[in-house]
Protein backbone atom coordinates (compact mmCIF):
# COMPACT_ATOMS: atom_id res chain seq x y z
CA UNK A 1 0.00 0.00 0.00
CA UNK A 2 1.46 3.18 -1.21
CA UNK A 3 0.99 6.50 0.91
CA UNK A 4 0.67 9.43 -0.57
CA UNK A 5 0.92 13.05 1.38
CA UNK A 6 1.45 15.09 -1.28
CA UNK A 7 -0.62 16.36 -4.25
CA UNK A 8 2.29 16.25 -6.45
CA UNK A 9 2.70 12.44 -5.78
CA UNK A 10 -0.94 11.55 -5.97
CA UNK A 11 -0.99 13.34 -9.15
CA UNK A 12 1.92 10.89 -10.34
CA UNK A 13 0.60 8.22 -9.17
CA UNK A 14 -3.08 8.98 -11.08
CA UNK A 15 -0.47 9.64 -14.14
CA UNK A 16 1.28 6.12 -13.69
CA UNK A 17 -2.18 4.17 -13.34
CA UNK A 18 -2.51 1.52 -16.69
CA UNK A 19 -5.37 3.44 -18.83
CA UNK A 20 -8.85 1.63 -18.92
CA UNK A 21 -8.22 0.14 -15.12
CA UNK A 22 -11.48 1.37 -12.80
CA UNK A 23 -10.29 3.29 -9.55
CA UNK A 24 -12.63 3.05 -6.43
CA UNK A 25 -12.01 5.92 -4.35
CA UNK A 26 -13.50 6.17 -1.04
CA UNK A 27 -13.16 9.63 1.13
CA UNK A 28 -12.70 9.43 5.07
CA UNK A 29 -11.73 11.69 7.99
CA UNK A 30 -10.04 8.76 9.32
CA UNK A 31 -10.76 7.28 12.70
CA UNK A 32 -11.71 3.79 11.19
CA UNK A 33 -14.59 1.58 11.97
CA UNK A 34 -16.28 -1.46 10.65
CA UNK A 35 -18.44 1.31 8.41
CA UNK A 36 -15.58 2.53 6.40
CA UNK A 37 -14.00 -0.97 6.00
CA UNK A 38 -17.40 -1.96 4.52
CA UNK A 39 -16.77 0.66 1.86
CA UNK A 40 -13.49 -0.12 1.37
CA UNK A 41 -14.07 -3.93 1.08
CA UNK A 42 -17.13 -2.99 -1.47
CA UNK A 43 -14.67 -0.71 -3.66
CA UNK A 44 -11.98 -3.59 -3.73
CA UNK A 45 -15.05 -5.93 -5.30
CA UNK A 46 -15.85 -3.51 -7.69
CA UNK A 47 -12.68 -2.31 -8.95
CA UNK A 48 -9.23 -3.04 -10.07
CA UNK A 49 -7.39 -0.14 -7.90
CA UNK A 50 -8.41 1.36 -4.86
CA UNK A 51 -7.15 4.67 -3.02
CA UNK A 52 -8.54 5.95 0.49
CA UNK A 53 -8.10 9.16 1.26
CA UNK A 54 -7.93 10.34 4.93
CA UNK A 55 -8.61 13.97 5.55
CA UNK A 56 -10.24 15.96 8.28
CA UNK A 57 -11.59 18.63 6.43
CA UNK A 58 -11.97 22.25 8.53
CA UNK A 59 -14.24 23.52 6.10
CA UNK A 60 -16.98 21.41 6.91
CA UNK A 61 -16.92 22.13 10.38
CA UNK A 62 -19.18 24.36 11.74
CA UNK A 63 -18.14 24.86 15.27
CA UNK A 64 -14.30 24.93 16.18
CA UNK A 65 -14.32 22.50 19.13
CA UNK A 66 -15.51 19.76 16.81
CA UNK A 67 -13.04 19.85 15.01
CA UNK A 68 -10.18 20.18 17.35
CA UNK A 69 -11.91 17.51 19.22
CA UNK A 70 -12.50 15.05 16.17
CA UNK A 71 -10.35 12.13 16.91
CA UNK A 72 -7.14 11.16 14.49
CA UNK A 73 -5.71 8.42 14.75
CA UNK A 74 -3.61 7.95 11.67
CA UNK A 75 -1.43 4.96 12.82
CA UNK A 76 -4.25 2.99 13.71
CA UNK A 77 -5.49 3.71 10.86
CA UNK A 78 -2.92 2.41 8.83
CA UNK A 79 -2.53 -0.54 10.56
CA UNK A 80 -6.31 -1.72 10.20
CA UNK A 81 -5.86 -0.88 6.37
CA UNK A 82 -2.81 -3.00 6.49
CA UNK A 83 -4.44 -5.10 7.90
CA UNK A 84 -8.39 -5.54 7.10
CA UNK A 85 -8.69 -4.72 3.49
CA UNK A 86 -4.88 -3.51 2.20
CA UNK A 87 -5.32 -1.27 -0.69
CA UNK A 88 -3.67 0.21 -2.92
CA UNK A 89 -3.03 3.83 -2.11
CA UNK A 90 -3.65 5.62 0.94
CA UNK A 91 -3.88 9.81 0.38
CA UNK A 92 -2.87 11.37 3.76
CA UNK A 93 -2.52 15.36 2.63
CA UNK A 94 -1.82 17.95 5.52
CA UNK A 95 -4.46 21.07 5.51
CA UNK A 96 -1.67 23.20 3.89
CA UNK A 97 -1.65 20.61 1.10
CA UNK A 98 -5.22 21.04 0.60
CA UNK A 99 -5.76 24.29 1.11
CA UNK A 100 -2.86 26.61 -0.04
CA UNK A 101 -2.31 30.05 1.79
CA UNK A 102 -4.83 29.56 4.49
CA UNK A 103 -7.40 29.10 2.16
CA UNK A 104 -9.73 27.53 3.93
CA UNK A 105 -12.65 30.07 3.75
CA UNK A 106 -15.42 28.47 0.82
CA UNK A 107 -14.69 30.98 -1.60
CA UNK A 108 -16.82 32.22 -5.12
CA UNK A 109 -14.47 31.29 -6.68
CA UNK A 110 -14.89 27.17 -5.45
CA UNK A 111 -18.58 27.37 -4.49
CA UNK A 112 -20.57 24.58 -5.70
CA UNK A 113 -24.53 25.67 -6.38
CA UNK A 114 -25.93 22.59 -4.53
CA UNK A 115 -29.55 24.08 -5.02
CA UNK A 116 -30.28 24.80 -1.61
CA UNK A 117 -28.96 20.98 -0.69
CA UNK A 118 -27.02 22.51 1.93
CA UNK A 119 -29.63 24.69 3.67
CA UNK A 120 -31.74 22.35 4.66
CA UNK A 121 -32.12 19.59 7.71
CA UNK A 122 -28.43 19.02 8.25
CA UNK A 123 -27.79 22.03 6.56
CA UNK A 124 -30.07 23.87 8.61
CA UNK A 125 -27.93 23.01 11.77
CA UNK A 126 -24.54 23.45 10.37
CA UNK A 127 -24.49 26.00 8.13
CA UNK A 128 -21.30 25.76 5.86
CA UNK A 129 -21.10 22.01 6.09
CA UNK A 130 -22.44 20.87 3.02
CA UNK A 131 -20.11 23.88 0.91
CA UNK A 132 -16.85 22.25 2.65
CA UNK A 133 -18.07 18.73 2.07
CA UNK A 134 -18.54 19.82 -1.56
CA UNK A 135 -15.31 22.02 -1.92
CA UNK A 136 -13.04 19.07 -0.22
CA UNK A 137 -14.83 16.13 -2.52
CA UNK A 138 -14.08 18.27 -5.81
CA UNK A 139 -10.69 18.53 -4.99
CA UNK A 140 -10.53 14.68 -4.21
CA UNK A 141 -12.26 13.66 -7.07
CA UNK A 142 -10.20 16.41 -9.72
CA UNK A 143 -6.94 14.92 -8.71
CA UNK A 144 -8.07 11.27 -8.28
CA UNK A 145 -10.47 10.84 -11.24
CA UNK A 146 -12.08 7.70 -9.25
CA UNK A 147 -14.68 5.55 -11.64
CA UNK A 148 -16.39 5.02 -8.42
CA UNK A 149 -16.82 6.84 -5.37
CA UNK A 150 -18.03 5.41 -2.12
CA UNK A 151 -20.25 6.69 0.70
CA UNK A 152 -22.33 5.76 3.03
CA UNK A 153 -25.86 5.75 3.57
CA UNK A 154 -25.56 7.35 7.04
CA UNK A 155 -24.97 10.90 5.51
CA UNK A 156 -27.93 10.28 3.26
CA UNK A 157 -27.99 14.37 2.54
CA UNK A 158 -24.52 14.29 2.13
CA UNK A 159 -24.58 11.62 -0.52
CA UNK A 160 -27.78 13.79 -1.97
CA UNK A 161 -25.05 16.52 -1.75
CA UNK A 162 -22.57 14.31 -3.86
CA UNK A 163 -24.92 13.08 -6.49
CA UNK A 164 -25.54 17.49 -7.26
CA UNK A 165 -22.10 17.85 -7.35
CA UNK A 166 -21.18 14.83 -9.59
CA UNK A 167 -24.18 16.36 -11.90
CA UNK A 168 -23.17 20.05 -11.25
CA UNK A 169 -19.27 19.53 -12.50
CA UNK A 170 -20.39 16.85 -15.16
CA UNK A 171 -17.83 14.04 -12.95
CA UNK A 172 -17.74 10.55 -15.27
CA UNK A 173 -17.96 9.00 -11.75
CA UNK A 174 -20.09 6.32 -10.37
CA UNK A 175 -21.49 7.26 -6.96
CA UNK A 176 -22.14 4.39 -4.77
CA UNK A 177 -24.01 4.19 -1.71
CA UNK A 178 -23.48 1.55 0.49
CA UNK A 179 -26.04 0.51 3.79
CA UNK A 180 -25.29 1.81 7.28
CA UNK A 181 -23.03 -0.82 9.62
CA UNK A 182 -24.60 -0.39 13.08
CA UNK A 183 -23.01 -1.49 16.76
CA UNK A 184 -24.83 -4.38 18.41
CA UNK A 185 -27.19 -2.60 20.06
CA UNK A 186 -28.30 -0.76 16.86
CA UNK A 187 -26.34 2.74 17.05
CA UNK A 188 -25.29 3.68 13.84
CA UNK A 189 -21.10 3.54 13.81
CA UNK A 190 -19.39 6.68 13.32
CA UNK A 191 -16.43 8.25 14.38
CA UNK A 192 -17.98 10.37 16.78
CA UNK A 193 -19.18 7.41 19.13
CA UNK A 194 -16.00 7.31 20.20
CA UNK A 195 -16.50 10.41 21.74
CA UNK A 196 -19.34 9.14 24.12
CA UNK A 197 -19.32 7.23 27.78
CA UNK A 198 -19.91 3.66 27.51
CA UNK A 199 -23.14 4.20 29.30
CA UNK A 200 -24.32 7.34 26.93
CA UNK A 201 -22.94 4.96 23.80
CA UNK A 202 -24.84 1.58 24.78
CA UNK A 203 -28.33 3.76 25.69
CA UNK A 204 -27.65 5.45 22.18
CA UNK A 205 -29.43 2.52 20.65
CA UNK A 206 -33.11 3.60 21.58
CA UNK A 207 -32.82 5.75 18.03
CA UNK A 208 -32.58 3.34 15.91
CA UNK A 209 -35.57 1.13 17.52
CA UNK A 210 -37.07 4.56 17.39
CA UNK A 211 -36.68 4.56 13.53
CA UNK A 212 -37.55 1.58 13.44
CA UNK A 213 -40.72 1.96 15.24
CA UNK A 214 -41.71 5.19 13.01
CA UNK A 215 -40.91 2.58 9.83
CA UNK A 216 -44.07 0.44 11.45
CA UNK A 217 -45.83 3.55 12.53
CA UNK A 218 -45.68 4.61 8.72
CA UNK A 219 -46.01 1.11 7.03
CA UNK A 220 -49.42 0.55 9.54
CA UNK A 221 -50.33 4.34 8.01
CA UNK A 222 -50.44 6.09 10.70
CA UNK A 223 -50.56 10.26 10.57
CA UNK A 224 -47.48 12.37 10.49
CA UNK A 225 -48.64 14.22 13.15
CA UNK A 226 -49.13 11.40 15.75
CA UNK A 227 -45.59 9.96 14.48
CA UNK A 228 -44.27 12.94 15.77
CA UNK A 229 -45.71 13.24 18.87
CA UNK A 230 -44.53 9.00 19.26
CA UNK A 231 -41.20 10.55 18.66
CA UNK A 232 -41.30 13.42 21.28
CA UNK A 233 -42.73 10.96 23.91
CA UNK A 234 -40.21 8.37 23.20
CA UNK A 235 -37.60 11.65 23.31
CA UNK A 236 -38.67 12.09 26.94
CA UNK A 237 -37.48 9.23 28.16
CA UNK A 238 -34.17 9.40 27.01
CA UNK A 239 -33.43 12.95 29.14
CA UNK A 240 -29.98 12.88 28.60
CA UNK A 241 -30.45 13.35 25.19
CA UNK A 242 -31.68 16.42 22.98
CA UNK A 243 -33.75 16.02 19.86
CA UNK A 244 -32.18 18.49 17.21
CA UNK A 245 -34.46 17.12 14.33
CA UNK A 246 -37.18 14.96 13.57
CA UNK A 247 -38.15 14.64 9.99
CA UNK A 248 -39.70 12.32 7.11
CA UNK A 249 -38.56 14.01 3.76
CA UNK A 250 -39.14 12.86 0.13
CA UNK A 251 -36.30 10.50 -0.66
CA UNK A 252 -35.76 12.60 -3.82
CA UNK A 253 -36.64 16.32 -3.37
CA UNK A 254 -35.54 15.68 0.62
CA UNK A 255 -38.79 18.07 1.50
CA UNK A 256 -40.57 17.37 4.41
CA UNK A 257 -43.85 15.33 3.85
CA UNK A 258 -46.60 16.26 6.03
CA UNK A 259 -49.14 13.12 4.50
CA UNK A 260 -48.04 9.42 3.36
CA UNK A 261 -48.58 8.03 -0.11
CA UNK A 262 -47.87 4.37 0.07
CA UNK A 263 -46.92 4.94 -3.84
CA UNK A 264 -43.89 7.17 -2.93
CA UNK A 265 -40.42 6.21 -0.84
CA UNK A 266 -39.17 8.49 1.92
CA UNK A 267 -36.44 8.70 4.63
CA UNK A 268 -36.55 9.11 8.08
CA UNK A 269 -33.76 11.62 9.94
CA UNK A 270 -33.19 12.29 13.17
CA UNK A 271 -30.22 14.44 14.79
CA UNK A 272 -29.65 14.14 18.92
CA UNK A 273 -27.31 15.75 20.98
CA UNK A 274 -25.36 13.69 23.64
CA UNK A 275 -22.65 14.72 26.11
CA UNK A 276 -21.89 17.31 23.41
CA UNK A 277 -21.40 14.85 20.69
CA UNK A 278 -23.87 15.15 17.49
CA UNK A 279 -25.37 11.65 16.51
CA UNK A 280 -27.87 11.05 13.05
CA UNK A 281 -29.73 8.06 11.94
CA UNK A 282 -32.08 7.68 9.18
CA UNK A 283 -33.73 4.67 7.49
CA UNK A 284 -35.28 4.34 3.99
CA UNK A 285 -39.10 3.70 3.48
CA UNK A 286 -39.04 2.10 0.22
CA UNK A 287 -42.45 2.81 -1.72
CA UNK A 288 -44.70 -0.08 -1.39
O1 LIG B 1 -18.23 11.57 5.30
C1 LIG B 1 -17.11 12.03 5.59
O2 LIG B 1 -16.33 11.42 6.31
C2 LIG B 1 -16.68 13.38 5.03
O3 LIG B 1 -17.75 14.26 4.97
C3 LIG B 1 -15.98 13.28 3.67
C4 LIG B 1 -16.91 12.75 2.59
C5 LIG B 1 -14.75 12.40 3.78
C6 LIG B 1 -15.52 14.68 3.21
O4 LIG B 1 -14.63 15.25 4.11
Amino acid sequence: MKIIRTQKDLQLWRENLPKNISLGFVPTMGALHRGHLSLIKRAQEENDKVIVSIFVNPTQFTQKEDLEKYPRKEEQDIDLIKKYSPIDALYLPSVDEVYPQDKLETTDENEIDLQGLDRILEGKSRPGHFAGVAQVVSYFFDLIQPTCAYFGEKDFQQVAVIRRLIEYKNYPIQLRVCPIIRETNGLAMSSRNERLSSNARQEAGWIYELLIRVKEMIESGISIPEIHSEVLSVCKNHPTFTLDYFIIVDDKTLEEVHDINIENSYQICIAVWVENVRLIDTLHIPKK
